[in-house]
């Protein structure tokens, strides 16, 4: 992989430092991570889809190795500091996948940048808003992690992203997504529950969505039901959907080659 890695790009309006992975080719692949992690929830589509694309993984504001700024963060700051991070390198496109938390970004980038975006990816990932009783969990857990540190979120998260086959078949992983996770921090983790505490419903926007979309989830997944993807499915036009068997909440990591050989595919068609 021809990856690099700036620490220390100051490029948004607030002189946020924006860390990055960053791969290389012509069509531009974008991947946006989730809640709580960071962009080395991608490094197997970093080594593997180098050849298709140019791969750039940014660590959201208050995540990785990105500044961490006193939030409240919001869905449209997240979208913007993506676009000033394609901006920055110069690329005008881009295939915009999304996972989960990154999939709300995702989409409020299509609706504030359309023009930037040639095709998506939604992985494990919802249209609809919080519910009131979803906002009000997002202010206790950010109460919490106030009072007691990111070790609730961390501990509540880890029980449900995988599999239950996987927790069992595959501890390297479960390894890793704690050193993932427990790298979070309090400013950080508060800053992104208020993005997607206040986050709008996109569920109208589906029906304008006039790019290739592919839509992936893992069949187990216990964060957000496969039911979501369905919803999804059906109302973009023209969307494919992807239910992969054997993965929870983060596919790409839990079954690798299959979500590598979809997203392939996807971006060789686009
Ligand atoms: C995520 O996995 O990014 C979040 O758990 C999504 C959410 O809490 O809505």
């Amino acid at each position: 992989m021809n990856a690099t890695h700036d620490d220390d790009l100051d490029l948004t309006d607030d002189h946020v430092g924006l860390s990055f992975a960053d791969s290389c080719p012509d069509t531009v692949l974008l991947l946006i991570h989730g809640f709580p992690l960071s962009n080395r929830m991608w490094d197997s589509q970093l080594a593997d889809l180098s050849g298709e694309a140019r791969v750039v993984a940014p660590d959201l504001r208050g995540s990785g190795d990105s500044d961490t700024v006193e939030g409240p963060y919001s869905m449209a700051m997240l979208a913007d500091d993506c676009i000033a991070l394609l901006d920055e390198l110069g690329i005008d496109e881009a295939v915009v996948g999304g996972h989960s938390m990154g999939g709300y970004v995702a989409l409020e980038l299509f609706r504030r940048h359309r023009e930037r975006v040639k095709g998506l990816i939604l992985i494990s990932t919802r249209a609809g808003a919080d519910s009131d009783e979803g906002r009000a969990g997002r202010d206790s857990a950010a109460d919490k992690a106030r009072a007691e540190g990111t070790g609730p979120i961390v501990s509540g998260m880890r029980e449900k992203l995988l599999a239950e086959a996987t927790y069992e078949e595959d501890p390297e992983l479960v390894e890793l997504l704690d050193e993932i996770m427990e790298a979070a921090n309090v400013t950080g983790v508060v800053g992104a529950l208020a993005a997607m505490r206040d986050r709008v419903d996109s569920t109208p926007l589906l029906a304008d969505i006039d790019v290739p979309t592919l839509i992936i989830h893992g069949a187990d997944d216990r964060v957000i039901p496969a039911s979501e993807a369905e919803i999804m499915a059906q109302a973009i036009p023209g969307a494919t959907l992807e239910i992969i068997h054997g993965a929870g909440h983060l596919p790409n990591m839990e079954q690798e080659e299959m979500f590598n050989e979809l997203v392939a595919a996807f971006l060789e068609e686009v």
